[in-house]
Order: structure tokens, then C-alpha cells, then sequence
């Protein structure tokens, strides 16, 4: 095979910070998604009205050139309201209030949504959390969840977090919920034995493609939740390429500064804009899957969402080029796969600043 057409992408997951990080990373991602969901977890969070507007406005203007259209996340918190829950609906760009559980990543300090809260939610009826998640219910608004519990092994975190989640669709059984970057055998074996359909994930490429081992000593590959070991690792592809239908793509992409990837300082974050589509295409054409693609990255997420999936379509052909670190600045963003020979680049689309010609 040397081309293959498929429906644009959407990437249910994306970081695109702020400010001039923000103007940078932006382009990679319109660059051949035509959708996107965009992560709350800025400083500020976007957690009201005002944070959602002013965060629309800002992603909106580094977007405007181009034909990506984003949908936003709202951080769920201890101070989340049902009225707020029920505006958020009004508007058909807030798709989704995003749970972290405090401090277990980037950017999720101050949620106030400890193990304590979350597990009396399910039971208080009197609690903000339960009138929160009933007003979610009532309005099908998506609950989308980092599902890793507090204060454990990071190999164990998304596996002690699975029984909240088993039991929230329990309580609330008209809620739809999509566990965020899946990362074990649990989390896909729940998603697989789901009946409900109210239950779905997200998959990043990373961890289609690394193991733990692969991340140790390797601040690039540091992300929350860590890539697990092979066993969880080949569940996740065996459930991908398997094609299941509450299954579609989130990147994850999640750019820190150079500065802030080192052994002394980690900060939790693989940025993947530049190359997760080029790798999707690639790990599904080596499996022989490529009839699913369009299913994992364009059709499976909005029929979840309930959204129009964009038009159009993008060319791949099998033309390797490398990806580069672009710059060499303390604070530039090294891409995933940097120096690596990627095999199916995308044809007729704006060029990547982290993609090289191969000499
Ligand atoms: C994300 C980030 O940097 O914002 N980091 C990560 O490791 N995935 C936050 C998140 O999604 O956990
Ligand atoms: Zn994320």
C-alpha cells in the first residue's frame, strides 16, 4: 500500500495551554484534525462561565486561520454547581466537565476532589457532588474522567480508580462517561464488557506504542497515567485495532517546556501533536486494521458526543520524513518520536515545524 484516504480526524483529547505556547502548538493540531476537545486544566482552570468564555476566546483566535474546530472541557471541582452544569449545556462548544482527582497530574491541584469526596458523592445525597453528577445525568453531559486514585504506585493508580467509576454509572445510570487515556487491561476489559453504552475511552498513541520500560529515563515519555507494562499495553492495541465502537482517539498531547522535562524536573505531559496521527495511521496499516481507522479517529467520538464529525478527508502516503526537535531553546517543546523515521506522512497539508525531509 503507498496511499490511503481517510474521513478528517478528531482528537478527543488535547492540551493547548495558553498564551504563546498556546500560538505554537496550535497549528500542529489543525493541522490535520478538523475537531478537537481541549483540555481545562490552564492556570487559571476553566471551571465558570467567565474562565470558559475567555478560554474559548483565546483558543478561537489562534485558531482562526484555520478549518479546526474546538470543543472544551470543563474542570469539574468541589465548587462546581448543577446551574453551572446546566448553562454549560446551552452551549454546543462545552461538550464535557473533565474529573481530576486532586493532584494526580499536571495542573489538578485544588480540585478538592479527594478519595473521601468522591466516594461519600456516591452516597450524600445532600453532597455538591451528587447534585453535580444528578444535573449531569439529567442533561447528558459528558463526565470525562482521569481515572488514577491518589497516593498509590503509579502502575496501580488507574486500576484502584476503576470501582468510583463502576460505580457512579451504578448511581447514575443515565450518565455517559469516557475514561481518559486508558492505560491497563482493567480499564479496556471494563469498556469491553459495558452494556450500558454509556461507557467509553480514549486512546493516546504513546501508549499504543511504549511500555513502562521505555519511560524510565526518559522525561519525553512521562506522562500521567504512565505507559504500563506489555500486558496492559498489548490489551489496549488488541482492544483498538479490534474495533470497538466506545473506543476513539485522544493524543493527550500535552507540551511542556524543555526546561520542565529533565531528570531533576518532570513534569507529566507527552507532546504528540506533531506526529499522533502520522502513528495511528501507521500502527493500524502494520496490524492490518485499516478499515477501522476511520471508526477510531473520525466516526466513534462524536457518536459518543453527539456531534457532526467534520468533512473532508486527508491523504496519507508512504513517504518517510523524520521528526526533529524544532528548536533548540531551553524552553522549545520536544515532540514524541524526536529523531525518529516516521513512515506515512499526511499529503497536501500544512508542513510541521518538527518534521524533517530525509537527506
Ligand atoms: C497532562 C498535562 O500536561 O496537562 N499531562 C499528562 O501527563 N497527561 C494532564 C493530563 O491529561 O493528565
Ligand atoms: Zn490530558
Amino acid at each position: 500500500m503507498t496511499s490511503l484516504t481517510i474521513s478528517t480526524p478528531c482528537d478527543w483529547h488535547v492540551h493547548l495551554r495558553q498564551g504563546e505556547t498556546l500560538k505554537t502548538v496550535a497549528p500542529e493540531t489543525a493541522r490535520l484534525f478538523g475537531m478537537c476537545m481541549v483540555m481545562p486544566n490552564t492556570t487559571p482552570p476553566v471551571r465558570d462561565i467567565d474562565s470558559l468564555f475567555a478560554y474559548g476566546r483565546e483558543c478561537g483566535n489562534a485558531l482562526r486561520q484555520t478549518p479546526l474546530r474546538a470543543v472544551f472541557a470543563i474542570r469539574l471541582d468541589d465548587r462546581t454547581t448543577p446551574e453551572l452544569v446546566t448553562e454549560c449545556k446551552k452551549l454546543d462548544w462545552a461538550v464535557a466537565f473533565k474529573l481530576y482527582p486532586d493532584g494526580v497530574t499536571t495542573n489538578s491541584h485544588g480540585t478538592g476532589l479527594t478519595t473521601d469526596v468522591l466516594w461519600n458523592a456516591l452516597t450524600d445525597r445532600r453532597s455538591r457532588l451528587y447534585e453535580v453528577l444528578v444535573a449531569m445525568a439529567e442533561c447528558r453531559m459528558v463526565l470525562s474522567i482521569h481515572a488514577e486514585a491518589a497516593g498509590l504506585p503509579y502502575l496501580q493508580s488507574e486500576l484502584a480508580f476503576l470501582p468510583w467509576i463502576a460505580n457512579v454509572m451504578e448511581k447514575f445510570p443515565k450518565l455517559r462517561v469516557v475514561i481518559e487515556h486508558i492505560s491497563t487491561v482493567e480499564a479496556a476489559r471494563m469498556i469491553r464488557a459495558d452494556t450500558t453504552g454509556r461507557l467509553a475511552a480514549t486512546v493516546t498513541a504513546h501508549h499504543l506504542l511504549l511500555s513502562c520500560d521505555d519511560v524510565f529515563g526518559k522525561p519525553d515519555h512521562y506522562c500521567k497515567p504512565v505507559c504500563n507494562t506489555n500486558e496492559h499495553r498489548s490489551a489496549i492495541r488488541e482492544l483498538v485495532f479490534s474495533g470497538c465502537e466506545n473506543v476513539f482517539f485522544g493524543s493527550d498531547s500535552a507540551p511542556h517546556p524543555r526546561s520542565r522535562k529533565t531528570p531533576s524536573c518532570c513534569a507529566a505531559g507527552v507532546f504528540s501533536a506533531p506526529v499522533a496521527t502520522e502513528t495511528i495511521v501507521g500502527q493500524f496499516v502494520e496490524v492490518g486494521e485499516t478499515a477501522r481507522l476511520n471508526d477510531f479517529l473520525s466516526r466513534n467520538g462524536c457518536r459518543f458526543y453527539g456531534v457532526q464529525p467534520p468533512t473532508g478527508s486527508v491523504t496519507f502516503i508512504d513517504q518517510p520524513f523524520r521528526i526533529v526537535e524544532a528548536s533548540t531553546h531551553p524552553d522549545g517543546f520536544a515532540s514524541f518520536l524526536s529523531g525518529q523515521k516516521i513512515t506515512w506522512r499526511a499529503a497536501d497539508r500544512p508542513a510541521s515545524q518538527w518534521h524533517r525531509e530525509i537527506e
